[in-house]
């Protein structure tokens, strides 16, 4: 996974700063949702971020 790609377009959150958060313990997307705020706005991003989390977590 290359960790500039943009995960969340709605606010630029990227696929580090999600990696970023789970290791510091944001393991849900609720958790990544209040850290990073991907997922907030039009929600659309939701599937990738849990595909990103099912990977990280292997
Ligand atoms: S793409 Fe993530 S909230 Fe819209």
């Amino acid at each position: 996974m290359d960790r500039e790609q943009v995960i969340c377009p709605c606010l630029d959150v990227t696929a580090g700063q999600i990696m970023d958060a789970y290791e510091e313990g944001a393991t849900t997307v609720d958790a990544i949702k209040e850290i990073t705020g991907a997922g907030t706005v039009c929600g659309a991003c939701i599937d990738e971020i849990e595909d990103l989390l099912s990977e990280l977590k292997g």
